[in-house]
């Protein structure tokens, strides 16, 4: 193998390290921010602890692990398209690159609404933010889709059948959760001892 051809195996070894890191971050950052904004249903002795808690936990998060792997999958990307420049003029990856301005929009609105938590200044609810939370996973099919099949992207009926299902996965857990909330806290509201602890 010639060092060229190693040196892009390694850009695209680095570059999926990246994503997986960087994913892993913005899933767990949003759902930090899930358990943050109910904490202030808390029991008001434990609401400051609790926000200073989910503060730390999202500020680490996000400096260690949610930025420094969106920096390699973008470094790396970079890397890879100076080897092969070509890449550029090709449809899938010119459609690859609005999804991943999407997920880069997405990445800074999630520093925007850490702040806001942090300053106690969020508006959103949980269930906001767990459609919010959603979002990546869509981004990740679409884009992980794109960079397999290139530019024979299936539009078949087997394909619309995979997203169907993710969609109806995605439902169902929203659905669940809600469910659960709304159960737990009618079993608080027929039980006022639990409250009064
Ligand atoms: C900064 C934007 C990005 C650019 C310019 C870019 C560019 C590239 C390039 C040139 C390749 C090599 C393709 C090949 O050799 O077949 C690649 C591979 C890959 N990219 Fe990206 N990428 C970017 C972001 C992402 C993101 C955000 C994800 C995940 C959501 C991702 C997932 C992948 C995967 C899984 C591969 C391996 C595909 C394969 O080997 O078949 N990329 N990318």
């Amino acid at each position: 193998m010639t060092m060229t051809a190693e040196a892009y195996l390694w850009f695209k070894t680095l570059h999926i390290v990246g994503v997986v890191v960087w994913f892993a971050g913005l899933f767990y950052l949003v759902r930090l921010f899930i358990y943050h904004v109910e904490a202030k249903e808390l029991e008001p002795s434990l609401r400051v602890p609790f926000h200073e808690q989910y503060s730390l936990m999202e500020r680490r998060l996000a400096n260690i692990i949610t930025t420094p792997g969106m920096v390699l999958t973008v470094s790396m990307a970079v890397c890879l398209l100076v080897a092969q420049p070509q890449w550029l003029l090709q449809t899938w990856m010119q459609v690859k690159l609005i999804f991943v301005a999407a997920l880069l929009l997405y990445h800074f609105y999630c520093y925007r609404l850490m702040a806001n938590l942090q300053a106690q200044n969020c508006n959103w609810t949980g269930q906001q933010l767990r459609a919010f939370n959603e979002l990546p996973t869509i981004f990740l099919i679409l884009v992980v889709m794109l960079v397999v099949f290139k530019n024979q992207f299936p539009t078949s009926a087997a394909t619309w059948f995979i997203v169907g299902l993710v969609i109806f996965m995605a439902l169902t857990i929203q659905f669940y959760a809600r469910w659960r909330r709304k159960r737990l806290e009618t079993i608080r509201l027929e039980t006022p001892e639990v409250n009064s602890d």
